[in-house]
């Protein structure tokens, strides 16, 4: 018997990327490979990269100069690129790294055991494709292995709106939806395996248009329902939603539906009805403001996250305080804010772009902002009660970390919660980026 082979992987980017890292795992497990931690230590290192922003490409290419050494202490070392890096640069990588064997874009991560048997016949690999089968159809997956409770399902990909900074629509294609049957199979699987929460996934996940049982097209509410039925599943969300597909049947859910969980993602990008027009977002900031109301009369505890961009260009000081006034009005619990990153191949990369220290400066003003929100948010958290869904041992004795409803890492005091229980609890302090909280059974 021949001792099996290790893979290292590396994850960059959305949680897109942790699903199908974990299922390249899984089918490379079918080839052989079971993983490491130690890159020192594998027959193959999988780089599942992101595009999204200039600085997460060039991490990539930093990490292949880091690699190379080992490469040349070890040639039977395989090299692969996959994710969005590898889709937008395709062939490029291998040129500009030699060390790199195989590149495959996400939607061929089903062709990998193929592309691993030419690599082991001393070949490269390259496959860039959109193919028209379901690639997580064809993906393999290793028998009941034990799961955390929280998971992560995508049940979406691709994106059609073209938002005029974004790359999104070029690596990852055009907006799909998986078939309902398939994600209830998985998601019931998931359970079996351990799994209490799900995180449908999808870059645009509320624009889910799957096919149901019958054929007939489901949204996400539809879907979310459905997952509602599954016994032992106790916790539903999803991410990432755009203002325009949040239909009054996923509203009406976050209202009714009890394992819907009170928390939504859902990026604005700006506050500047100049800018999201320009942003080719078809929002603006006062119909958002609306949404959001609409959305708190269904759920009035609901925590708001989002996403923003300062120093898109032609941003204006005054369209910028227009993003911090929209920020005021909102109240978020959660924000991720970038600086504007041009993106070869994109329409706002050929438009006159803002100075970057303006930039810089603007981007600083807003996560303060930001910062004193989400603190705040916390703050009032003391004394409340929530549920914590368990996930692992804290640092003390005794001690055990988990996630409340509003996705707030929590951890609970003097607890014998098991990895998996769902416990209520009273909120006793807010740190810097938890709360401590004791059991209130
Ligand atoms: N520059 C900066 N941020 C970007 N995002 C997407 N493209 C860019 C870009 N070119 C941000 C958006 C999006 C999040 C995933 O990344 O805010 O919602
Ligand atoms: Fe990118 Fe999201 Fe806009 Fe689609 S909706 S183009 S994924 S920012």
């Amino acid at each position: 018997m021949t001792a099996p082979k290790k893979l290292f992987v590396k994850t960059y980017g959305c949680q897109m990327n942790v699903y199908d890292s974990e299922r390249m795992a899984e089918t490379l497990g079918g080839q052989g490979y079971v993983q490491t931690d130690v890159a020192e230590d594998a027959d193959m290192i999988l780089l599942n990269t992101c595009h999204i922003r200039e600085k997460a490409a060039e991490k990539v290419y930093s990490e292949l100069g880091r690699l190379k050494p080992l490469k040349m202490a070890n040639p039977d070392l395989k090299i692969g690129v996959a994710g969005c890096v590898a889709q937008a640069e395709g062939e490029e990588i291998m040129r500009r790294q030699p060390a790199v064997d195989l590149v495959v874009g996400p939607q061929s991560y089903h062709r990998l055991p193929q592309m691993e048997a030419r690599l082991r016949q001393g070949k490269t690999a390259l496959d860039t494709d959109f193919p028209e089968e379901d690639k997580f159809d064809r993906l393999q997956s290793r028998p009941k292995a034990k799961r955390a409770p929280s998971a992560f399902l995508t049940v979406q990909e691709g994106c059609d709106k073209f938002c005029a900074f974004c790359v999104v629509p070029y690596t990852r294609g055009a907006e799909t939806s998986r078939p309902m049957t398939r994600i209830l199979d998985e998601a019931r699987d998931l359970v079996e395996r351990g799994v209490r929460e799900i995180t449908l996934l999808g870059q645009n996940v509320n624009a889910y248009h799957g096919a149901g049982p019958d054929g007939a097209e489901q949204s996400l509410a539809q879907l979310i329902w459905a997952l509602n039925d599954i016994d032992g599943l106790a916790r539903i969300r999803f991410t990432t939603s755009h203002p325009n597909d949040m239909s009054d049947d996923l509203i009406e859910a976050h209202g009714s539906c009890k394992k819907l969980m009170p928390y939504l993602h859902l990026p604005v990008q700006s506050g500047s009805d100049r800018i999201l027009k320009r942003m080719n977002r078809s929002h603006t900031a006062e119909s958002y403001l609306r949404l959001i109301e609409r959305i708190r009369a269904a759920r009035p505890d609901i925590l708001m996250s989002g996403d923003f961009i300062v120093g898109f260009p032609e941003e204006t000081e005054a369209d910028f305080q227009a993003t911090l006034d929209l920020i005021e009005a909102v109240k978020y619990g959660y924000a991720y804010s970038f600086k504007y990153s041009t993106r070869p191949g994109t329409p706002a990369a050929e438009r006159p772009q803002v100075d970057p220290d303006v930039a810089d400066e603007r981007l600083q003003r807003l996560q303060a902002l930001i910062t004193r929100q989400q603190q705040q948010i916390q703050t009032d958290m003391v004394g409340r009660s929530t549920k914590v869904l368990v996930e692992k041992p804290g640092r003390d004795p005794g001690q055990m970390l988990g996630k409340s409803e509003y996705l707030h890492a929590v951890h609970i005091d003097g607890s014998d919660a098991a990895i998996g229980d769902i416990v209520p609890v009273r909120i006793t302090a807010a740190k810097r980026n938890s709360l401590a909280a004791v059991r209130q059974d």
